[in-house]
């Protein structure tokens, strides 16, 4: 069977894109493909320097997985801080890796960029952390010998990276030890799978404007009605593409729930705080039957504690193969 891997970034709460963009779809693909599902701490510390807040994301973004519906006895889950070989192989494929694919990495040249715009150094605020980021990344997929990478389009150049990295060693090394070639697996049309925030924008946890998924019914009914609608009457027609709510909507209605929604709101006579009523309901509806479990998982002691070690033996396992293997080829034993 081919394997499925993928990682979650603890740098905030999970929220609404999270779970249509990379968890659900990781989810299904569990049904059919061995499963290797993680929490990338180690790459959240790259920003994250609240150690109760990471403490708490690390925990709420694992809740977030099982409460989601991984089953940790079909899945391999663990937090990447647990599995020390991931690490030490980092090194190791740091120096197969060259300098100017690094680079030529989004993330870091995004942040080059902003700091040239804005007249500063511009590697002023970059750490090593951000900079080496895709090698970190790319030993989480190749440790594992994950075929398929399930990722939102924004992850879809670390992947490449990846196999990039994984070409080079097997070029030096192949004789002894071949890496698996992974393969993202992205979501053919990216409008239907981007969930945006309550700005319009994408939900991002950088945007902050993101709907985190356990938020208790009151603090969620209020943030649904921050979300900015434009001032036609409620008796106007009005244009469902152009509305947040709508499009959040969208994700989560039925069809019939959608295509009715949008008759009503083209015919006008709906108001916008109608619509969030509705949006509210509908999401509420999914959340609901999941608070408890999420905040069961949540106290210090639970189950996801037992998971987690289960996990981390399991995933250690697999990686010590692997590091091994390296070492040897490398010249290490
Ligand atoms: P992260 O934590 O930023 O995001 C986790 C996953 O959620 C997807 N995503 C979205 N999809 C749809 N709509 C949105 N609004 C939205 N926001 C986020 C992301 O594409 C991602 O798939 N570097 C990774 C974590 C990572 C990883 C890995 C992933 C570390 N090692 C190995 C795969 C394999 C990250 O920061 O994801």
């Amino acid at each position: 069977t081919k394997v499925s891997l993928t990682g979650i970034k603890p740098t905030g709460e999970p929220h609404l894109g999270n779970l249509i963009g990379a968890i659900r779809p990781a989810l299904t693909l569990a049904e059919e493909y061995d499963s290797i599902y993680f929490i990338a701490d180690y790459h959240a510390l790259t920003t994250e320097r609240d150690p109760a807040a990471f403490r708490h994301y690390t925990r709420s973004v694992a809740a977030t997985w099982v409460t989601a519906g991984l089953d940790p006895n079909r899945t391999v889950f663990y937090r990447q801080s647990d599995v020390p070989e991931i690490f030490e192989l980092t090194w190791a494929m740091s120096c197969v890796t060259g300098k100017g694919l690094m680079n030529r990495a989004h993330a870091y040249k995004a942040a080059r960029d902003r700091n040239i715009d804005a007249g500063e150094d511009p590697d002023f605020g970059i750490n090593m952390g951000l900079f080496n980021y895709p090698v970190l990344m790319a030993v989480d997929i190749l440790i594992m010998e994950a075929d398929v990478v399930p990722v939102g389009r924004d992850q879809a150049q670390h992947v490449e990276y990846a196999a990039d990295i994984a070409g080079s060693f097997n070029h030096l090394y192949g004789d002894s030890y071949r890496f698996k070639i992974p393969e993202a697996v992205i979501p053919e049309e990216d409008s239907a799978h981007t969930v945006p925030g309550i700005d319009g924008r994408k939900m991002s946890k950088s945007y902050d404007n993101t709907i985190p998924l356990f938020l208790p019914e009151n603090k969620l009914k209020k943030l649904v009605r921050r979300i900015p609608t434009d001032s036609t009457p409620v008796e106007e027609p009005k244009d469902p593409n152009s509305s947040t709510v709508f499009q959040i909507l969208e994700h989560f209605a039925t069809p019939d729930v959608i295509a009715d929604t949008r008759k009503r709101l083209e015919a006008g006579g709906v108001g916008w705080g109608e619509l969030k009523n509705q949006l509210f309901e509908v999401l509420n509806a999914e959340i609901a039957p999941l608070r408890e479990r999420y905040n069961e998982l949540m106290e210090p002691g639970s189950d996801l504690d037992t998971y987690l070690a289960e996990g981390a033996e399991k995933a250690r396992e697999r990686a010590g193969k692997v590091l091994r293997s390296v070492r040897k080829a490398v010249g290490i034993s």
